[in-house]
């Protein structure tokens, strides 16, 4: 068992690694006042692991109910946010009931969403079940729901007051989902720790086998990589962003082909590759560490290739749809080396179309 701390002044709080599921009632009493409890989860989740939640809720002294919204993205939506907000009415949730979000980072966003706004704020525990969640999307506040035009176009900056990590949940996680957090994983070696990126190519393999002190290790350690950066930057107005490696390229890809080809850790994994590959035309990255990234990823079961139905010019395009957005550049994390990256907005297009026709071939 592992706790990482996210120092964030009044906003600080918890992330709890490895302990299970069925002690978390006697663990959040330990945080808050409240007495009622509303879990939020989805059905396939709920099948496997909303009694132990529920029974342990109950057994601190909690008053629990309970709301399901459907599985899949498109949930996370203000329909899903409108429907929960009836059932805080209806359940007479006040200031200081909390609540639980019991899933993946759908969960966990639309959760924290409407934590953030019923009555301008309810506690939110997190309780990720996926390990991009785990590693990701539950720490640093980061609420939204999605709009029909875009991804995560409403939001807030809205903190936990505890999260809380049974690694064993990642048990029954299909196997495409844990390459999906994979990927998350690399990415934080990448970016920020040399030394974290060599365990991870050592350790991949009993990763993948979901050896618990090998998955300890690895969540805790992206949690505080992760919970550095948000300390230092929780708004994202510089540091964040580098948080994002992978993602222009990665969010080009998901969008044109309308979230349905790639997973999120697979265009992330493609976009890792690229801006390595760009990295190395813009003299910045030998090609011997753009080569080890670029094997690391294949060896994780990740993909490094677009296939060849995309267009190159359809790709560019995407991208500078962004670049409208972000006031005529495109901004790009690029690794120097293996843990430290810069963020640029000043790569030639003709160099992303080089490495966009490579990444065809
Ligand atoms: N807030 C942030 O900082 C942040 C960061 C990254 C991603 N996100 C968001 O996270 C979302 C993606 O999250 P995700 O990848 O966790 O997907 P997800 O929440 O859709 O979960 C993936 C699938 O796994 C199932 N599942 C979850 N836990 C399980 C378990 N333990 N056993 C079996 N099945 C399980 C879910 O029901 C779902 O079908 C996106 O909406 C993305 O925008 C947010
Ligand atoms: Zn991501």
């Amino acid at each position: 068992m592992k706790t990482v701390k996210v120092g964030l002044g009044e906003k600080s709080y918890d992330i709890l690694i490895g302990y299970p599921l069925d002690t978390i009632g006697g663990m959040i009493k330990k945080y808050t006042k409240g007495i009622k409890s509303l879990i939020v989860t989805n059905p396939t989740i709920a099948g496997y692991y909303l009694e132990a939640v529920e029974k342990s809720l109950q057994g601190a002294g909690f008053q629990v109910f309970v709301a399901q919204v459907p599985d899949g993205e498109e949930h996370k939506s203000l329909a899903e946010a409108n429907r929960l907000y009836t059932k805080c009415v209806e359940y007479r949730l006040e200031r200081e009931s909390i609540i639980v979000g019991l899933g993946g980072g759908v969960i966990g966003d639309l959760a924290g969403y409407v934590a953030a706004t019923f009555m301008r704020g309810l506690p939110i525990v997190q309780v990720p079940t996926t390990l991009l969640a785990q590693v990701d999307s539950s720490v640093g506040g980061k609420v939204a729901v999605n709009l029909p035009e875009s991804k995560n176009l409403v939001g807030s900056f809205y903190q936990p007051f505890l999260v809380y990590i049974d690694l064993a949940v990642l048990k029954t996680l299909p196997v495409e989902e844990m390459d999906v957090g994979m990927a998350e994983v690399i990415k934080y070696g990448v970016i920020l720790d040399k030394k974290f990126f060599e365990y991870l190519e050592n350790k991949m393999g009993k990763l993948r086998e979901l050896d618990m002190q090998v998955l300890e290790r690895v969540v805790a350690r992206c949690c505080r990589l992760k919970a550095g950066v948000v300390e230092k930057d929780e708004r994202e107005r510089g540091l964040r962003s580098i948080l994002n490696f992978g993602h222009t390229l990665g969010h080009a890809l998901e969008a044109l082909t309308d979230y349905k080809k790639y997973k999120h850790g697979e265009a992330v994994a493609i976009g890792m590759v690229g801006a390595c590959r760009i990295a190395e035309k813009m003299g910045m990255l030998k090609k011997e560490t753009r080569d080890r990234i670029e094997h690391f990823i294949e060896k994780a079961g990740l993909p490094g290739r677009i296939g060849t139905e995309l267009n190159v010019d359809s790709i560019v395009q995407v991208l500078s749809l962004d670049k409208k957005v972000r006031a005529g550049k495109v901004r790009f994390v690029l690794p120097e080396k293996i843990g430290k990256v810069v963020v640029r907005n000043d790569v030639p297009e003709d160099i992303v179309r080089d490495v966009v026709t490579g990444l065809r071939e």
